[in-house]
């Protein structure tokens, strides 16, 4: 039967795998966590190599698809040192006792590789980083494909999808900032209206992921460099617009037309998804609709005692 192991099921989108791949019959599942380890999950700190080869030894899995990672730009650009440690050198760890194992690696990349300067990006555009996290994750990309040729590359955009708590991804992070915006006397929320993004929902990137999991499991594995991103272009000043509709509020947002952060991003990014749609894989789901289904999930989880 084929197995496939999901490292790092416990985040923003291992958890989205998790739930796209309890409707796969016929594969066997096993998902790694670190800190939020469930009864269904097995306790793996991916930066330690022996525990990493002790641990595809044992589980034996067919493929296995790496979403553990530190993707907090102002947390590497602080140490980037403990970023690497993540982002490179436990992608080497999975890539070597992968590769003695023959299985089949889809490792999760982001757009930050490139400099925003000449979109869209095909996977084979020079890549570019302009901050800490976006170098570690290029060379974590590299470190994959160097020890190897079993193996994907999967770029991904600005992320949003189920959450535990609104920190949880950067589109649904905005959401304290435009409900206290809209209170009466309270100042305005300034949001970036320089960048352009593409939110893309979890739920999407699941499926795409299930898709290339199949085609490894009929041994037709896609190999190298791949892309998915959504397909509406946006600020997170408009993000934030759109938010505040979803949420029926009359909130006060103020467009900040010049980058304000302290880490150093990208202006628009935008990835070509062209090699994997030539393959007939792929699904958006419009930012409207998964948005308010992001917002109405949470609220009726967590009604008024947000996290
Ligand atoms: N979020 C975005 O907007 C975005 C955009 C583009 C690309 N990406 C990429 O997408 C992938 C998934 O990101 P995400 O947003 O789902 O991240 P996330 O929510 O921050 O989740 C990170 C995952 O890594 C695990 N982890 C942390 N330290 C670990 C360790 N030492 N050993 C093993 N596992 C460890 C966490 O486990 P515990 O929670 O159990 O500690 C968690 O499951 C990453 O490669 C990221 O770079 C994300």
């Amino acid at each position: 039967m084929f197995k496939v192991a999901v490292v790092g099921a416990s985040g923003l989108l291992g958890r989205a795998l998790e739930r796209e791949l309890a409707a796969q019959t016929g594969w066997q599942v096993v998902q790694t966590a670190f800190s939020r380890v469930s009864a269904q999950q097995v306790a793996l700190d991916v930066r330690d190599a022996r525990a990493v080869e002790a641990f595809v030894a044992r589980e034996a899995p067919d493929a296995i698809v790496v979403a553990a990672a530190e993707r907090r730009p102002d947390v590497c650009e602080h140490d980037p040192a403990a970023a690497r440690a993540l982002n490179v050198d436990a992608v080497r760890h999975v890539a070597a006792a992968a590769r003695a194992r023959g299985a089949w690696v889809l490792s999760i990349s982001t757009d930050y590789v490139f400099d925003g300067s000449a979109p869209p990006y095909l996977p084979d555009a020079r890549p570019n980083p302009l901050n800490a996290y976006g170098r570690s994750k290029l060379e974590g990309e590299r470190a994959l494909l160097d020890a190897t040729d079993h193996a994907l590359v999967l770029r991904l955009p600005l992320l949003y999808g189920p959450i535990v708590n609104w920190q949880e991804s950067a589109v649904t992070s905005l959401v304290p900032a435009i409900r206290a915006s809209a209170k009466a006397g309270s100042a305005p929320a300034v949001m970036d209206a320089w960048a352009t993004r593409y939110p893309t929902f979890t739920p999407d990137v699941a499926f795409v992921i299930r898709e290339l999991l199949t085609r490894c499991a009929d041994g037709d594995a896609v190999r190298g460099l791949a892309q998915w991103s959504g397909d509406e272009p946006m600020t997170k000043y408009e993000i934030a617009q759109r938010i505040a509709r979803a949420l029926g509020i009359d909130a006060r947002l103020v467009a900040q037309t010049e980058p304000a952060d302290a880490t150093p991003r990208p202006r628009d990014c935008h990835l070509d998804s062209g090699r994997l749609e030539a393959l007939g894989i792929g699904k958006r789901t419009p930012f409207d609709a998964g948005i308010r289904a992001v917002i109405d999930a949470f609220e009726a989880e967590y009604g008024g005692a947000q996290p």
